[in-house]
């Protein structure tokens, strides 16, 4: 697999500005420096994604485009849209940080662009975050895919990490994807559910 092009496309303020092109999109939802930007580039290995803007301004999303040569589904070209949004949480664990997400994010779900599925990124030191278990719920309620992803386990001692792997599992309904953008570790697993959700 090939990521032949990684490239900043927008920073969308408002529905209008998405792209409508069929390209689907894969959202990237998470705690404000859970890793949705670092990832972003560890996957594309591209410096595509920007460094945050400040804190509460407000943005709906800035998007990537992505090609892609081969990889998980055949030979053949592909491509799609991240969509890195703006991070929940900024304020510590806080419950508005949710209204927050959703105000911005009802804006982006409830778009015509088609939506491939969610990236919902939690990091693993920190299972059961307020904020992450109203995020989880939140998107729970959309008619999209998610999946969940542990951020940062190049942190974790492989003990915490059994352990908190299973407690996020318990507290969001669904298995998380091990992954660390430093190390590497799950980007190959995450390449394959990225190309299942968006690849067509
Ligand atoms: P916002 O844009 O504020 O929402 O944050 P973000 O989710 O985009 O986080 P960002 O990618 O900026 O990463 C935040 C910090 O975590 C940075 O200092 C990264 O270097 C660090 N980081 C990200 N991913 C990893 C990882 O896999 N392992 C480790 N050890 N650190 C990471
Ligand atoms: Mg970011």
């Amino acid at each position: 697999m090939k990521v032949l092009d990684a490239r900043f496309v927008t920073s969308a303020t408002d529905a209008r500005s998405i792209p409508h092109d069929g390209i689907p999109h894969v959202v990237l939802v998470g705690r404000s420096n859970v890793g949705k930007s670092t990832l972003l580039n560890a996957l594309t290995r591209v410096q595509a994604a920007r460094t945050s803007a400040a804190p509460g301004k407000t943005r709906l999303a800035n998007l990537y485009q992505v090609a892609v040569e081969g990889g998980p589904g055949g030979p053949g070209r592909w491509s799609f849209y991240f969509a890195d949004l703006p991070g929940y949480g900024y304020a510590r664990g806080g419950r508005e940080s949710v209204v927050e997400l959703t105000r911005v994010a009802d804006a982006y779900f409830g778009g015509d662009h088609a939506i491939a599925g969610v990236l919902h990124l939690v990091d693993a030191r920190h299972p059961g975050l307020d904020a992450d278990l109203d995020a989880a719920k939140w998107l729970q309620s959309l008619d999209v895919e998610r999946a969940v992803l542990a951020t940062k386990v190049d942190k974790l001692s492989r003990n915490e990490r059994g352990k908190n792997l299973k407690e996020l599992e318990r507290q969001l309904g669904m298995a998380a994807l091990p992954i660390s953008a430093t190390s590497g570790e799950g980007l190959d697993d995450l390449w394959t559910l990225i190309a299942r959700l968006s690849r067509r």
